[in-house]
């Protein structure tokens, strides 16, 4: 794939000389399309937390949701637009006024602002779902656009399922568009089908065919149906893409989007064969891709690029022999370029808060002096509990902090007797406000289920369990447990996070934590309507 050059803001290829790389614009979707993931719907202040995340990690976009599909949606685009600065905030919207009107007033107050139109033009959905002809949908895309414009000097338009579209018809709308105001043109591969030499040929034919293609910046946003996600997007950054749409840990709907991570290593590691770079301070890759997993609740696989335990992990004899000889002889990257530390066993009993402090700044965490007081005091109580303390207990120390919300009920401790076959019995204590409440319940199929039963009791919320996920945080047999779980009521689905080196306090505590989000009613929301 040898793309031409061109002038552009999607200038294209790739020189094999010492040329300034191109910049590539990163688009982050992590709360917008991310959240449409089955299950990681967040709250206002969870949304915040990453939002500011973001704007750490050095992304150029964030899209913060989709302001008209629920009250929750617009409140946190309103609000984080409000509050980030240095970066562009943009908000979804379907093509007709109301929705352009309303992420209009939730952008308003951003510095910098973007509306981001979308409108199927494939024929599937036009003859499907649209129930319109091409004609129709060219003109509600220019009114759209038109529309947008006059609130908004930077209007982003998507053809949605453009990937599966005629390129004759594609090549018109992005003509007619970008002549109505669209300063970025977005190319979405909607249902993930486009391989990497079609995404190649779509966003070249573009380049080549439509007359005004200069006036406006070509954007990739891929989904990972088949796992292709980030190879298209990387596909598409080649033949000239100068935006890529992306999430932090590849989460969005269905099987997610192309992983933000991944794709900047890709273009940072192999400059040499892109040309291209991005804003990104890789070294916080990690520490955010932990923080939208623990907030979301769904964990990163071991093996993920990037990001997973095992990412760096060398297990082989030869390779660790290559390794000690030369690291450049297994190792493409450094683990602390994308924020993992080489060493592992950091701290124990006699550490103080100043080595602690210090560690945990070195994995990501900024805290106030009032937070790391905090940390500390509980780093103390589990260095009691368990000899070596490794980075991944600081992190899920530090991570409390953040996932800390006002408590109705706080756990104080449990006793319990159990046998196989027959129903344990269960003494569990909790405050609330000033009183301290006991209950004891014999029944449940084993301990979590009795523990669970008897916080049902106690705070009178009987739930479904959704989801139910422990695993280690570090290695060993004292590791601590991490427990997630997702819990229904009464049509709101919350979810819960404990940790503790007794597995059945850390669930104890991640039910609780489920129990106080439903209980303390956090808004219920819609999931956003596509169409
Ligand atoms: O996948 C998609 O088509 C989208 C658009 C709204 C850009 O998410
Ligand atoms: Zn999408």
């Amino acid at each position: 794939m040898t793309p031409t050059e061109r002038h552009s803001p999607n200038s294209g290829p790739t020189p094999a000389s010492p040329a300034p790389a191109r910049q590539i614009r990163i688009f982050d979707t992590t709360l917008r399309d991310g959240e449409q993931s089955p299950g990681a719907s967040m709250n206002l202040t969870e949304k915040m937390e990453i939002a500011q995340a973001l704007v750490q990690l050095g992304v150029d976009i964030i899209e913060a949701g989709f302001p008209i599909a629920s009250p929750g949606d617009f409140e946190s685009v309103r609000d984080i637009a409000g509050a980030v600065r240095g970066v562009t905030v943009c908000g979804l919207a379907r093509c007709n006024e109301a929705d352009i009107d309303r992420a209009w007033e939730a952008l308003k107050q951003a510095e910098r602002p973007r509306i981001h139109v979308f409108l199927a033009t494939s024929s599937i959905h036009r003859e499907f779902k649209l129930r319109m002809n091409e004609e129709e949908v060219l003109a509600r895309a220019i009114a759209g656009v038109t529309r947008a414009r006059g609130l908004c000097n930077d209007v982003e338009f998507s053809p949605e399922d453009a990937a599966r579209t005629e390129i004759d018809f594609l090549c018109r709308v992005v003509e007619r568009v970008i002549a109505a105001g669209a300063t970025t043109v977005n190319i979405p591969d909607t249902v993930g089908y486009a391989t990497p030499t079609q995404m190649f040929s779509v966003i070249k034919s573009l380049r080549d065919r439509v007359p005004n293609i200069d006036k406006a910046v070509i954007s990739a946003h891929c989904h990972d149906d088949l796992g292709l996600a980030v190879a298209n997007s990387l596909a598409a950054v080649e033949a000239g893409a100068g935006q890529v749409e992306c999430t932090i840990n590849g989460i969005g709907e269905r099987a997610g989007n192309c992983s933000l991570e991944e794709v900047v290593m890709a273009m940072r590691t192999r400059r040499d064969y892109y040309g291209c770079d991005t804003r990104i301070t890789t070294q916080k890759l990690v520490p955010t891709s932990r923080l939208v997993a623990n907030i979301t609740g769904i964990q990163v696989p071991r093996n993920k690029a990037i990001v997973g335990r095992n990412a760096f992990a060398h297990e082989a004899g030869i390779h660790q022999d290559g390794m000690l000889k030369e690291r450049s002889t297994y190792e493409i990257m450094r683990p602390e370029d994308v924020g993992l530390e080489r060493t592992d066993l950091v701290l124990g009993k006699h550490s103080g808060r100043a080595a602690l402090a210090d560690r945990a700044r070195a994995l990501g965490y900024q805290l106030s002096p009032e937070q790391i007081q905090t940390v500390f005091e509980r780093f103390k109580l589990l260095a009691d509990r368990k000899k070596e303390i490794y980075d991944g207990d600081i992190a899920a120390l530090c991570e409390q902090q953040f996932s800390e919300l006002p408590e109705l009920f706080v756990y104080e401790g449990y006793d319990l007797t159990s046998a196989s076959g027959s129903p344990p019995t269960v003494t569990l204590r909790v405050r609330q406000q000033e009183e301290q409440k006991t209950v004891v319940v014999t029944a449940g199929d084993g301990p979590i289920d009795g523990i669970f039963l008897a916080i049902e009791k106690l705070t009178g919320i009987v739930t479904t369990c959704r989801d139910f996920r422990v695993q280690a945080v570090t290695v060993g047999k004292d590791a601590q447990a991490e427990v997630t779980v997702e819990l229904e009521h009464a049509g709101q689905v919350q979810r819960g996070r404990g940790v503790s080196t007794d597995s059945l306090e850390a669930s104890a505590k991640a039910f609780l934590a489920a129990v106080n989000r439903l209980a303390l009613g956090s808004q219920p929301r819609l999931h956003p309507q596509r169409t």
